[in-house]
């Protein structure tokens, strides 16, 4: 699944006094806000602001978040995992991207809310209407910074500059006006030990390179407050957050961890004492305020490393003359990309796992067909499920699996839902990206499905996809390589037809961590927080095109960046990628005839493995026998069923208002 979400945030200001595209129709089955937001503007005007801006996030900056924190949700009734809420004392509204346009038009309380449609003409970005509303009022204006980006927060502040506001830090007043009886509980899940015979180093070696790292900087301390950070280093996992092994946390780790051990605040409730990380000091999780205090002031601490991703509330504490300038990453994000070789081996494993599974599912989806037995989108996704959970290791899904028929397939970050479930048939389309949470790694694979006879645009289009794909994979390049120089390599073929598609290529993978981890990408934007790829790191080669209300296709493997040769010239190392995932493409969407010799012995050979891998765990599962059978059957190319060769010119155009620019989410959550 890929990660790449709208920017939410303009750096250029600009004022455009355009019309503003605010249509949102109020229906009987949208929440009634009304309540809630009268109490919160009562609570703001108590804490002195007219304006007051909620976020999506939690405390963390966490991609998905807990019933517990979901604040947006609860006071406007939409319930997309991207959006910002603003409030002022006389209007409210709610900006989301194209990706919830309908489902913010369903939920939204659009009788309270104006929707704003980000990205379309003549919709202000947030910045815009801050200011302009800023202008209106003689109040303040706030956020409450616990759960504000530091990003955020100072591109916000340079907007307000130019009316000589600036944004003030408030109390969290929605957890105020929340009624306990109406939110759900925070999650009090048990911690348990990450076992080292998946982590392959004990919390005291990870220390060891994480405060390598702190000396580059010559950082006296450094503050973590991401989730998959924490976790990764204390060999601890969690279960408070969905589809992640996550626990609520902060930790504080000197550069001298010898003789000043780490601090890990945790709730004490969730948590053993058997389970405490040896040379680690374990503290509650809401005493991590006061001890940060402490610690930032002391004389003793001269530089602190700070990431980029931390909340402001971290930094408006930190004094700015012992900040380490620019922020930048967190030194844990990039030592925990590179996975050590016990960690390697389980993201290869447990691949042939999820493969099984996934076999078995389409051996499946195939009877059910064969025997005309209806089965719809979010079935699949149960039926997934069930395989998935038949393999060793096996703890959860990695996110909500996309699970789309037909035109569906179009819509790129579709989630079915049981009430309005597609059935999958043999005449359309059928795209799954569907991931795992194993013990020994954590998966993220698509695979575009078809099973009858597609249309030669549907082949064409895969076929294409699936060049990129393997450009992809077959990339070689020097260290110091960043992901953004290899992404057209996945586009160049889908161009020839003029395609294109508004989504990055690849994404970092986690170890029994997130689905989504940088620093790593293959996306065509520059990022100033985007580090070159290095051997031991996971990312995806996701190409995909999208043909809305007619089809759909993403092509999804894993891949491993390893070494390749050195330069017998200027010994230079080179790195390469190995393709992890075994499950086969469709070959009944491959249009041979746009294939060159050398692609066709590409995806025979796969074929040859992963028939090579999968036949003999398949053994008792005919179905599954057979699915795999036909699927990597080698292709020749001479047995093409000729298809009407089309002109190499350009010859769809998508007439998208949302081509827009994409961004890794755990930049700006
Ligand atoms: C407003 O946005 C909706 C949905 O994106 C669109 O259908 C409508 O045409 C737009 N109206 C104007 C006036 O731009
Ligand atoms: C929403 O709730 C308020 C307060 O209870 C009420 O006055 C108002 O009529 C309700 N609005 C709708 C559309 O039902
Ligand atoms: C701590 O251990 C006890 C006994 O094994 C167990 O009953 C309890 O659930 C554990 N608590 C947590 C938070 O793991
Ligand atoms: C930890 O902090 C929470 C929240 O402040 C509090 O309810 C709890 O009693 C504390 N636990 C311990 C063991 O101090
Ligand atoms: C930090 O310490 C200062 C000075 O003692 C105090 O005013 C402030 O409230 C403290 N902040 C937190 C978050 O504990
Ligand atoms: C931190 O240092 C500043 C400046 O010396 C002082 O004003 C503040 O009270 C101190 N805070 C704490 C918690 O000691
Ligand atoms: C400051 O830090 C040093 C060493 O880290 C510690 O020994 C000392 O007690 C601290 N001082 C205060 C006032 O916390
Ligand atoms: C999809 O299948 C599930 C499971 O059989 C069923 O509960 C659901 O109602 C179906 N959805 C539709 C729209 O038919």
């Amino acid at each position: 699944m890929f990660l790449f979400i709208p920017v939410l945030v303009i750096v250029g200001i600009s004022f455009v006094d355009g019309i503003n595209n605010i249509t949102c129709i109020s229906t009987p089955g949208q929440k009634n806000t009304s309540t809630i937001l009268t109490n919160l503007r009562r609570e703001m005007r108590n804490a002195g602001i007219g304006i007051y801006v909620v976020f999506s996030d939690d405390e963390h900056g966490s991609e998905y978040t807990q019933p517990y924190d979901k604040r947006r949700d609860w006071i406007t009734g939409f319930r997309g995992s991207s959006g910002i809420a603003i409030i002022s004392l006389r209007t409210a509204a709610l900006w989301t991207d194209s990706r919830y346009f309908s489902q913010a038009e369903e939920e939204l309380d659009c009788a309270n809310w104006l929707l704003m449609r980000h990205g379309n003409e003549n919709v202000p970005s947030p910045f815009i209407w801050l200011v302009t509303e800023a202008q209106q009022t003689a109040w303040s204006l706030g956020t409450t910074t616990v759960f504000t980006s530091s990003a955020w927060w100072s591109l916000a502040n340079t907007a307000l500059q130019a009316i000589g506001k600036q944004l003030q830090p408030v109390d969290d007043l929605v957890g105020r006006i929340w009624p306990s009886n109406e939110r759900p509980k925070a999650s009090q899940k048990p911690i348990v030990k990450h076992d080292i015979k998946y982590a392959g180093q004990s919390v005291t070696q990870k220390l060891l390179r994480t405060t390598t790292e702190l000396q580059r900087f010559d950082a006296t301390v450094t503050i973590i407050s991401a989730l998959d950070e924490i976790a990764w280093q204390f060999n601890l996992r969690g279960a408070d957050i969905p589809y992640n092994p996550f626990f609520k946390s902060y930790a504080i780790i000197y550069t001298n961890y010898i003789i000043h051990q780490p601090k890990l605040f945790v709730n004490l409730a969730q948590i053993n004492r058997t389970m405490y990380p040896v040379g680690v000091r374990v503290f509650n999780y809401s005493t991590f305020w006061s001890h940060l205090n402490e610690t930032v002031n002391n004389s003793t601490i001269e530089k602190i490393l700070v990431s980029a991703q931390a909340s402001q509330a971290i930094l408006n504490l930190i004094p700015y003359d012992k900040l380490i300038l620019p922020l930048f990453n967190s030194p844990i994000e990039r030592i925990k990309a590179q996975k050590n070789s016990i960690e390697r081996k389980g993201m290869r494993d447990c691949q042939i796992r999820d493969a099984v599974a996934r076999m078995k599912h389409i051996g499946w989806i195939e009877q059910q067909l064969n025997n005309n037995i209806p089965i719809n989108e979010t079935q699949s996704v149960d039926r997934l499920l069930y395989y998935q959970k038949q393999q060793v290791r096996f703890k959860f899904p990695s996110f909500h699996a996309i699970s789309a028929s037909g035109d569906r397939a179009a819509l790129v970050h579709y989630s079915s839902q049981p009430a309005t479930a597609r059935p999958i048939t043999k005449n359309q389309i059928y795209l799954l990206d569907a991931g795992s949470q194993y013990l020994d790694c954590t998966t993220d694979i698509t695979r575009t499905h078809h099973f009858g006879i597609p249309k030669d645009l549907e082949k064409r289009a895969y076929t294409r996809v699936l060049q990129g794909v393997l450009a992809i994979a077959d990339a070689v390049f020097p260290t110091g390589t960043y992901g953004r120089s290899l992404d057209y390599l996945g586009r160049m073929y889908l161009y020839r037809d003029g395609m294109t598609f508004g989504h990055g290529i690849g994404h970092g993978i986690g170890h029994f961590l997130s689905v989504h981890e940088g620093p790593h990408r293959i996306g065509s934007e520059y990022n100033e927080y985007e580090e070159p790829l290095t051997d031991g790191v996971f990312i995806s080669d996701e190409p995909g095109f999208y043909k809305p209300g007619d089809f759909g296709i993403r092509i999804e493997n894993d891949v491993e960046v390893v070494l390749a040769h050195k330069s017998i010239y200027d010994k230079r190392q080179f790195l390469r990628f190995d393709t992890i995932t075994f499950v086969p493409y469709e070959r009944s969407l491959i249009d041979v005839t746009l294939l060159t010799n050398t692609q066709l012995d590409a995806i025979n050979k796969y074929h040859a493995k992963v028939a090579q891998i999968l036949e003999p765990l398949l053994k008792d599962d005919e179905a599954a026998l057979n699915a795999l059978r036909s699927r990597t059957k080698k292709i020749h190319s001479q047995s093409v069923t000729t298809t009407t060769e089309l002109s190499n010119k350009a010859f769809i155009s998508i007439s998208s208002p949302s081509l827009i620019t994409f961004v890794f989410i755990f930049y700006y959550a």
